[in-house]
């Protein structure tokens, strides 16, 4: 991927209208963010862009429900996921809202470009409409039976089984979600993009991405063998974006329609922030410059076919390069839910541990190839037995022995013997193999080679027991440690986009004065008498009481 200068990129913008789960999270943003922190600490230039996504169906269903406005609803939850984003460690760059004038502008200038290049039409068609409530039934106002799998309690939009995105029209059986009543047919207008004129485009396009994964490339292939038709990207709807035409009197933009907009208006705004206002442009109108979503694979048809479509249409932007899609990470065998509460909140979380242990799980758990399951007891097994017992423990047991013996300093390495090469070689291996995983987004691979290091540490240690040569030794025992110490600094730095708070930690007490960076995995030039700061516990043991309550509250709910 030599030919790119910087990189854009973004994870699904979280709908404002709940706290987040720990499904959000192992799906479309710790991906992204071990990505992006991996991409910093080589100095790459990227931007990372996220925020809230505030209209539409899935906001005024939740106001509806809690008897406020949907206003009231995204400025509640706006500020909850932000903070808890932040406590996680999932650094954007810039945290937007499609609320924001800025998003508003985009959108519109979207739209108005796709008339004026003849993309939109108007069209009369029926809608769905519940005469009882007096109105229409966009989007999650209806369910049904998807006409494309069978699958019954199918949003009007799309299905969540199979990932289609239809006209709410061709549901069978439809419910109003208002009255729970069969709807009727009403006509109205809306306007209809032509994504049938971008079919041979997309096409071209998704043949040319090589690196995909093959879920995405199989969905995309199904879905233009089909053959792509046109859509309704308008709504009879209060709450959102407003159709930039006087004959579009109350109409709104379609969610998705103006959602993936978001990316745009939120690095627009991110450069207006930095004081450089055309500098989004750079990211998003540039050949030099990699787009990449990370997304769950319920939005793989509106980011790997409908928005490259609208950024064609639109003309001058570049297209994704990458969109790692995530499959589902289940909660004890079934999904996560939000209306039944069936879920890890990660506000909650946070109030009772520290980010990285989550962080760790779910990325050693992430559901990269096929959906994976969360469960109270691995997350205390992986943080007892593999961040506190092999990870903690090979970078104490190290310190507190130079601080007791070696007065603090790194002792001086001698002549290596086979053990110590060893070393030596897994501490380079680390470096590649990590690197590489991170840099094809297999975090789950990536985990697995920084704990084998750690592991290669523990033994490596446990072997050439310096509490013996100490005795008898004195120069094997001290490069024992020196090793050792060596071993860790690289450990500080190819664990760092998993568990930063944890890394920046370890380089503490490595007391160097260059900042944490990817260059310095792998160079074992810690000097001999360099001083070290104090050894802290970077894992606390989790006992079995706290799990077994937090067991007890899923139950409950
Ligand atoms: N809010 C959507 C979801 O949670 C994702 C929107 S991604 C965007 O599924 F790009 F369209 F904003
Ligand atoms: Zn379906």
């Amino acid at each position: 991927m030599g030919e790119f200068k910087r990189t854009l990129v973004t994870s699904a913008l979280p709908y404002a209208n709940g706290p987040l789960h720990i499904g959000h999270i192992a799906g479309a943003y710790l991906p992204g963010d071990i990505f992006v922190r991996y991409s910093r600490l080589k100095g790459d230039d990227i931007v990372y862009i996220c925020g809230t996504d505030e209209y539409g169906v899935p906001i005024t269903i939740s106001a509806d429900k809690e008897g406020k406005t949907p206003q009231d609803i995204v400025d509640h939850f706006y500020p909850i996921i932000k903070n808890s984003f932040e406590k996680l460690g999932i650094k954007f760059d810039n945290f937007s809202r499609t609320t924001n004038p800025i998003h508003t502008e985009t959108a519109q200038d979207f739209f108005l470009k796709f008339i004026e290049k003849d993309y939109l039409v108007k069209r009369e068609s029926e809608q769905w409409f519940d005469p009882e409530k007096n109105m229409f039934l966009p989007d999650r106002y209806v369910t049904g039976t998807c006409p494309e799998c069978g699958h019954e309690g199918a949003k009007g939009d799309q299905c969540e089984v199979c990932g289609k995105w239809y006209e709410s029209v061709d549901l069978k059986n439809p419910i109003s979600q208002l009255s729970g009543k069969t709807p009727i047919l009403r006509k109205t207008t809306h306007w209809y993009m032509k994504f049938n004129e971008f079919q041979e485009s997309l096409k071209d396009f998704i043949d040319t991405r090589k690196n995909w994964k093959n879920n995405v490339i199989n969905y995309c292939k199904g879905w233009l063998d089909e053959g792509l038709e046109e859509r309704a990207v308008t709504r009879d709807l209060d709450w959102g974006i407003p159709v930039p035409l006087e004959e579009a009197e109350g109409k709104k933009i379609y969610v998705w329609f103006e959602a993936v907009l978001g990316y745009i208006s939120a690095t627009k705004e991110w450069a207006e922030k930095k004081g450089d206002p055309s500098l989004w442009e750079k990211y998003w109108k540039s050949e030099e410059s990699r787009l990449i979503h990370f997304i769950g694979k319920d939005n793989i048809y509106f980011h790997a076919l409908m928005f490259p479509a609208m950024l064609m249409g639109y003309g001058g932007y570049v297209l994704e390069d990458e969109i790692p899609a995530n499959e589902f990470l289940n909660l004890k065998g079934s999904k996560l839910s939000t209306s039944r509460d069936h879920a890890v909140w990660l506000h909650e979380y946070l109030e009772l541990f520290p980010p990285d242990p989550l962080r760790y799980v779910l990325a050693a758990n992430a559901p990269e190839g096929k959906d994976t399951d969360f469960s109270w007891a691995d997350f205390q097994s992986k943080n007892n037995n593999e961040l506190a017992d092999i990870l903690g423990n090979f970078i104490h047991r190290t310190v507190t022995f130079v601080h007791k013996y070696f007065d603090g300093k790194v002792p001086a390495r001698s002549e290596l013997n086979e053990s110590d090469k060893k070393l030596l070689s897994e501490i380079e291996k680390s470096v590649s193999k990590t690197g590489d995983a991170f840099s094809r987004f297999k975090v789950r691979d990536a985990v697995k080679y920084m704990m084998d290091l750690a592991r290669a540490g523990n033994k490596y240690f446990n072997e050439n027991e310096p509490w013996v040569t100490r005795k008898n030794d004195e120069k094997r025992c001290a490069t024992t440690l020196n090793m050792s110490l060596q071993a860790i600094k690289t450990l500080a730095v190819i664990a760092a986009p998993i568990i930063p708070f944890t890394s920046e930690k370890i380089w503490n007490i490595l007391n160097l004065s260059e900042t944490l960076n990817w260059k310095q995995a792998g160079v074992t030039d810690l000097k001999a008498g360099h001083e070290l700061n104090t050894s802290e516990v970077l894992f606390a043991k989790i006992e079995d009481e706290i799990i077994e309550e937090q067991e007890l509250k899923l139950e409950d709910r």
